[in-house]
């Protein structure tokens, strides 16, 4: 959806199911930890949460806030950093004790549709796809890496069969011109996997998420705030996760059910509870993940593989 000035909006996803799972929001405060263009924040502001901390690795999207987060004062603070820091933010700004925390995973449609950024097969645009703006870029890593560790990648993080050819295609190609533009790489995808094999979604497509979770480092940060968000809920807090492809859900789903056991049955029981009662210290709030509906997913197709999972501290 594009606003007045030419520029994408970000529709936010199940987004009354995240805060309808934060339960009654009066005298809250809240970590929303994948702020994006603060659709979460601002519901959850509106609906009567005391606070919301929104933390953003990108730049871009903590200054794009800046228009309108002063109609919030206080009770709203952004902070430019990674969501595996959320303890030390939260310790800083004097905020120890927190009644839930909402993860959105993965990129926003601001950030998918700046082809400057190169997040999105459909436009040509720099191989660059690093949401924080720095550090290694997809670019990089195609110049860089070698056929094997090409290979990895896009087997680990995109689940492509076709990950040896494709990697031996890019070392092969790259030695007479570099990769650069993300139309080259969609171009050179295409050449090993056929269209007609991947029913009617982009033959590039795969490698495009399997790049981009790399450079991000998305399921390493998510691997490591988990148990820091645990630490940080209060009695009765809630943590909130939605996930877009099966890769990060299954991170989600694990962790949730490991946590939602008796300590003795819990793997992570020392960053859950360090008093070692064998009761439950989480449950899971929805056994199964909440959906978006079909008229959610009709008008925002960004929608279609959202699932939301739940978490409740006990004690
Ligand atoms: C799907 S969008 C969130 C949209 C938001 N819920 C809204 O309503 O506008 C995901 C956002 O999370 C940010 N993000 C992704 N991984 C992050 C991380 N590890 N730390 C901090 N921000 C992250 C991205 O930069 C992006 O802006």
């Amino acid at each position: 959806m594009l606003n007045n000035l030419n520029e994408t909006v970000h529709v936010p996803v199940l987004l009354e199911e995240v805060v309808s799972m934060m339960g009654d929001l009066q005298g809250k405060v809240i970590v929303d930890g994948t702020f994006g263009g603060g659709g979460y924040s601002r519901a959850l502001l509106d609906a009567g949460a005391k606070k919301v901390i929104g933390i953003d690795q990108d730049p871009l999207a903590v200054k794009r806030a800046e228009s309108w987060r002063g109609l919030y004062g206080d009770r709203l603070q952004v902070v430019n950093a990674c969501f595996s820091e959320m303890k030390k933010i939260t310790k800083e700004l004097g905020e120890n004790e927190i009644d839930g925390i909402v993860l959105d995973l993965g990129f926003s449609s601001d950030q998918l549709d700046d082809y400057e950024r190169g997040f999105a097969f459909k436009y040509d645009g720099p191989l660059d796809m690093r949401m924080r703006g720095s550090g290694v870029s997809a670019a990089d890593v195609l110049a860089e890496y070698d056929e094997r560790q090409l290979a990895d990648i896009f087997y680990k993080y995109g689940e492509e069969r076709k990950s040896r050819q494709i990697a031996k295609l890019i070392v092969e190609r790259r030695e007479a011109e570099p990769l650069l533009r993300t139309q080259q790489l969609v171009d050179l995808v295409g050449q090993i996997v056929p269209s007609w094999k991947v029913q009617g979604k982009n033959p590039a497509m795969k490698v495009f998420q399997a790049l981009r979770i790399y450079v991000n480092k998305e399921l390493e940060e998510l691997e490591r705030v988990l148990p820091d968000a645990l630490d940080l809920l209060t009695k009765g807090g809630v943590l909130g996760i939605v996930t877009f492809h099966s890769l990060e859900d299954r991170v989600v789903k694990d962790f949730f059910r490991s946590v939602g056991r008796p300590v003795a049955k819990n793997k992570y029981a020392q960053a859950v509870d360090d008093e070692g009662v064998d009761e439950k210290s989480f449950e899971v709030v929805n056994r199964k993940p909440i959906l978006p509906s079909a008229v959610e997913v009709a008008d925002n197709s960004r929608a279609r593989s959202a699932k939301l999972r739940g978490l409740r501290r006990l004690r």
